[in-house]
């Protein structure tokens, strides 16, 4: 019996092989039945007025020309395209098309758009995208590959190629080498190789020789990303089910690329200005009376802050939507004395729903009536623990549980709460297995521009916390249709952006994890969520002193600055550990704040182009080496970002060695931010052995040795920046007194040098009325100084300063007049800089020195 059994298996096993090559031969391949299909060759194809559709046998193939330097790809083992709908990307957007010519040459066919040509290789089906002077941008190694429900693509890796994106995964800022899994996960407590954790953003960015292109696989569905690490010369993406739908937009620029992705999935809406202000966080401030001393201790130490969080244990056995009333005699009382404070509350209202019947318990009743929460297979309702115990959960799928979902907001709205936290969001489930719900959940999409129909939670998970954010985003608005909504979220997919910030989950208090939070929010920024931050003095455990305080410092220069830490931990509040630290960490935030206007115009810009707040240099410096790597790769310039183009923060390498390290600059002229002083070019990279003029940034890398200490962060400004600076204020409410300052930093005569400055009331929407101000600055070095151009108030919102006050850094040590329209006026002169007052008429002015 045995043998007849393996002998039946052999053969069968050699009539398998046999077909399979046969198979494989014809590029129509199957492996037990139609289980296996790979489009390998060519059988048919024809022009589309925007690109080309092919066939490989019964398996199809469209790729067509958003843009020209956008395209979409379309694969499907059957003959018709699955459903042309999209949570992530505007339907304005995938509706254009533009005019391509086709082409079709020996074995290839194929069209060209303005900026990229297509070839499809006959024979193997391989799709080669290159630019028009003939660059390689991305090319297939491999056929399509579909096996089951799953797909896998496979493309050619340059062996300087690089990858980044991919939203919050840790590990180095480069993802080459390394493999990822998307799959949205409560991951408490995370490392630097856990993986996955909360976020699953299908965007990735190459990077090879200063040539940049995106990916964006817009699938749901659990997905995977090898860059190089099965393979060394191929890099790989699929997913568990779904449509392959991906589009790849073409730089060359890294900066063009996120633009574009922007125009895909949308931009973050302009934050109301407090979100940028410092935020005080804990699990759980408790009781109202805690909340109040902690404002009180703020402003008594003259500490500025925008924000108090309060986290679930403020609710009435851990209930969103409620408020525990012994612990909040009076919650209403609270929020309008914080307010009056000038503190922005943000309540935390997580998305599941206590299960709790007959209670009185609205958010419950109501969404029951209603039939908004997601179903069993069976049809009852789906019922996981989480912090309330026994919880139901929203199908954030339909419009009309959204709808449902703004209406809980009501009343802390009208209590003046001004943002809310959107956790646990993946969504979090303590009692399953896989830690959330089963993959049979049924959720019952009802979406403009998708079909009405029934979807497992395997094909929503990923993008439930987006809409989660989402109603809670759109709800605000209708509650409220004259603020900025403030949301923060954990969990999110591609596009996410358009509706909240984001933070980097449970972290834990170590250096480590001080160290991991700059990649992780420069990735978060190349893959849309310009707005996080990371836990400051992290969520696990209790930090020691000295790395609260070096946490407080870098974490001035991100875009959210939140401090926030688990129940039972030590006190982790700016003053924490005594005067001398307090000291110092309250110097930064008085930094931050002196540096808001800078801060604001960033976060303008962001909405305006998807460019990140936070920057990994080769954003903006592609070509700071001749060969073009991205710079952030090098040990020497390990744990750089930018702050926007103009400020570079260089952090220790390890933030807790002592040893000295090496910054490494992008270009050739820096200023020191703290002292004003231009950090000295040596001799071996000021001279270059060529006669022509180089561009400085080509030239051998600045780099100097920096020797760590507690009190200080090196921060450096950019030659040619125009920096715009305000008085100290205790909150963002604040309106500053005194000048405005501009910090002029002078690069070589003739290279470029500018500035802007947008500001509005920071919380409405009057600035899309044109209630904004925007200034544009300019400098030019003279024969003998410098010439500041400041340029006319645009919009009608009323600046705050009446006077100008402009700091020029980096001229020659000399006695110096100064002259503002052309008349005299009195300069004052110090080590580092020559500074000059003028009356700001919004007309515009020029200011010289000589
Ligand atoms: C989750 C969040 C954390 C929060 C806690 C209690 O762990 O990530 O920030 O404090 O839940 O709500």
């Amino acid at each position: 019996m045995q043998r007849f059994r393996s002998q039946t298996a052999a053969l069968s096993t050699a009539f398998l092989l046999l077909s399979l090559g046969t198979a494989l031969a014809h590029g129509q391949s199957t492996r037990g039945g139609d289980d296996l299909r790979l489009l390998d060759h060519v059988t048919e194809y024809h022009s589309l007025p925007d690109g080309i559709d092919l066939r490989s046998g019964g398996a199809r193939e469209q790729i067509t020309a958003l843009r020209d330097d956008v395209l979409r790809i379309r694969i499907t083992r059957g003959s018709s395209l699955p459903e042309d709908a999209s949570w992530a990307v505007l339907p304005e957007s995938r509706r254009s098309s533009v005019k391509v010519t086709p082409e079709s040459t020996g074995d290839r066919v194929g069209f060209h758009t303005d900026a990229l040509r297509v070839e499809i290789d006959k024979n193997t089906m391989a799709l080669t995208v290159s630019d028009l002077e003939a660059h390689v941008i991305q090319k297939d190694s491999k056929p399509a590959r579909f096996e089951g429900d799953t797909f896998r693509l496979y493309k050619a890796m340059g062996h300087d190629e690089h990858f980044f994106g991919l939203g919050d995964k840790t590990g180095p800022l480069d993802r080459r080498n390394e493999a990822f899994t998307l799959w949205n996960t409560d991951a408490y407590r995370f490392q630097e190789s856990t993986d996955p954790i909360y976020k699953a953003i299908p965007f990735f960015m190459t990077y090879d020789g200063g040539r940049a292109a995106g990916v964006l696989l817009d699938n749901t569905w659990r997905s995977s990303f090898d860059f190089g690490k099965a393979s060394a010369d191929m890099y790989s993406f699929g997913a568990a089910n779904g449509p392959v739908d991906y589009y790849v937009m073409y730089g060359p620029s890294p900066k063009q690329v996120v633009e574009s992705y922007a125009w895909l999935t949308g931009k973050p809406p302009l934050p109301p200005m407090w979100m940028l202000g410092f935020q005080q966080s804990r699990y759980t401030y408790v009781p109202q009376s805690r909340v109040l001393e902690i404002a009180d201790h703020l402003r008594a130490d003259h500490i500025p802050a925008d924000a108090l969080y309060l986290d679930i244990d403020f609710q009435d056995r851990n209930r969103p939507f409620t408020v525990d009333t012994k612990l909040f005699p009076d919650f209403t009382g609270m929020i309008d004395k914080l307010k009056a404070e000038n503190f922005h509350v943000v309540a935390i209202t997580d998305l599941h729903i206590a299960n709790a019947p007959h209670q009185d318990y609205a958010p419950y009743d109501s969404g029951i009536a209603g039939d908004q929460f997601v179903k069993n297979p069976d049809g009852s309702v789906f019922t996981g623990i989480v912090w309330p115990g026994p919880s139901v959960f929203p199908d954030f799928t339909q419009q009309q549980t959204r709808a449902w979902w703004s209406t809980l907001y009501k009343e802390f709205v009208h209590d003046g709460v001004a943002g809310f936290w959107n956790d646990m969001n993946e969504p979090s489930v303590f009692n399953t297995p896989s830690k959330t719900m089963p993959e049979d959940v049924v959720h019952r999409i009802d979406e403009p521009g998708f079909a009405k129909r029934t979807a497992t939670h395997a094909e929503i998970h990923n993008m439930y916390g987006m809409e989660n954010s989402r109603a809670t985003f759109e709800g605000l608005l209708k509650l409220d249709p004259n603020t900025r909504p403030f949301v923060l979220t954990r969990a999110s997919y591609a596009g996410g952006q358009r509706y909240a910030a984001t933070w980097t989950g449970d972290n834990s208090a170590s250096w480590n994890h001080l160290r991991m939070t700059t990649p992780m929010i420069e990735n978060l920024g190349l893959s849309g969520f310009s707005f996080s931050g990371a836990d400051v003095g992290g969520f696990a455990g209790s930090p020691q002193m000295d790395l609260l305080t070096k946490w407080l410092e870098i974490a001035a220069f991100q875009p959210i600055d939140r401090d926030h830490s688990e129940k039972g931990t030590a006190d982790q509040e700016p003053w924490a550990g005594g005067s001398e630290q307090e000291t110092i960490r309250k110097r930064f935030i008085e930094e931050r704040y002196h540096l808001l206007p800078y801060l604001y115009t960033l976060a303008d810009e962001t909405s305006r182009t998807g460019l990140p707040m936070v920057r990994p240099l080769f954003l903006e410096f592609p070509h700071a080496f001749p060969d073009s790597h991205p710079m952030d790769v090098d040990p020497a310039a390990a744990g750089e970002f930018l702050l926007g183009g103009d400020l570079l923060i260089a952090p220790p390498h390890y933030p807790d060695e002592l040893d000295s390290y090496s910054v490494e600059f992008p270009s050739r002229d820096w200023y020191d931010y703290w002292t004003g002083e231009k950090i000295p070019v040596p001799v071996a990279v000021a001279s270059t052995n060529s006669p022509q003029p180089v561009d400085p940034n080509t030239i051998a890398p600045l780099t100097i040795q920096v020797k760590p200490e507690l009190a200080s962060l090196p921060v450096y400004v950019r030659a040619g920046a125009i920096l715009p600076m305000q008085p100290l204020v205790q909150s963002t409410n604040e309106t500053p007194k005194g000048p405005l300052t501009l910090r002029v930093y002078a690069g070589e005569a003739g290279s470029p040098c500018s500035g802007e400055l947008y500001l509005d009331d920071g919380k409405s929407f009057a600035y899309q009325h044109g209630e904004y101000l925007r200034m544009k600055f300019s400098c030019e070095v003279t024969a003998d100084g410098l010439r500041l151009h400041i340029g006319a108030h645009e919009g009608s919102y009323p600046a705050w300063w009446k006077e100008i006050r402009a700091e020029f850094y980096g001229l020659q040590p000399k006695q110096y007049r100064a002259a503002v329209k052309g008349r005299e006026v009195t300069a004052e002169q110090s080590a580092a800089h020559i500074s000059v007052e003028a009356a700001d008429d919004a007309k515009g002015l020029d200011i010289e020195v000589k």
